[in-house]
């Protein structure tokens, strides 16, 4: 084990568990970041990762744990402790708000674990993390991204360049949230019943 200072969480949802990233994750991680279909819409383009980077990148999700409070978790199937991916915040310094992301292998897509992972780190921000607001930076092309940004309540804030690249900024802010959009379908989120308050800095209003 990794000598630790912070007491990383684990959550569990009714299929999933989040839980914190292991050294023996390793292989599973690797595998995930070298499959371009993964990359294709994450912010480093499609070229598949070699296994070097994909440890420093694992290095950089257990330091942000250590110096931000939250980070990003490995997402598993309880009842088979099967890696599925990562869901979780990135918030590192020059990010402009505090992110909640997602990344499943290929295999575990169309299940709706990301949106179920999703979901319950986002009541973690809320609720235990006290979080003002959550973002989600997405490419415009990655529509099944923006779906689960839309299924957990999510709603576009406007556009951003990110890294050279236009995103979209999805987000939620607390009282949204607290006030029961996470819970609703996308449909009556989008019919403007919880219009979002105020754009994050940086973030564009959309056209
Ligand atoms: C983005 C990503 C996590 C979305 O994965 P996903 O499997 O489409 O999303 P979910 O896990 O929420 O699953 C939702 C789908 O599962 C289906 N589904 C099947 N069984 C389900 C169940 N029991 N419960 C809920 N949904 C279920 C849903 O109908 C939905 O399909 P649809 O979007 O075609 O309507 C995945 O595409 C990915 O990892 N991409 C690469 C990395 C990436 O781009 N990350 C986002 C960066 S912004």
């Amino acid at each position: 084990m990794l000598p630790r200072m912070v007491k990383i969480p684990t959550l569990e949802t009714e299929r999933l568990r989040l839980r914190p990233l292991r050294e023996n994750d390793f292989e599973e991680y690797a595998a995930l970041y070298a499959d371009p279909e993964v990359l294709r819409h994450l912010g480093g383009g499609p070229e598949p990762w070699d296994r070097g980077r994909s440890w420093r990148h694992m290095a950089f999700i257990r330091g942000h744990w250590e110096i931000a409070g939250a980070g990003m978790w490995v997402a598993e199937r309880k009842e088979a402790d099967a890696f599925l991916g990562l869901i979780g915040f990135a918030a590192p310094e020059g990010w402009p708000g505090f992110e909640l992301a997602w990344t499943l292998a290929r295999r575990c897509w169309g299940h709706g674990y990301a949106t179920e992972g999703a979901r319950a780190a986002l009541a973690h921000a809320f609720t235990v993390l006290k979080k003002d607001r959550v973002i989600s930076l997405i490419h415009p092309e990655n529509r099944s991204s923006i779906r689960v940004a839309e299924r957990i309540g999510e709603s576009p804030q406007g556009r951003i360049l990110h890294f050279g690249r236009e995103m979209l900024c999805f987000g939620i802010d607390r009282e949204t949230y607290l006030r029961g959009a996470a819970h609703l379908e996308p449909a009556e989120v989008g019919a403007g019943l919880f219009p979002p308050a105020g754009l994050p800095p940086g973030v564009q209003e959309a056209p």
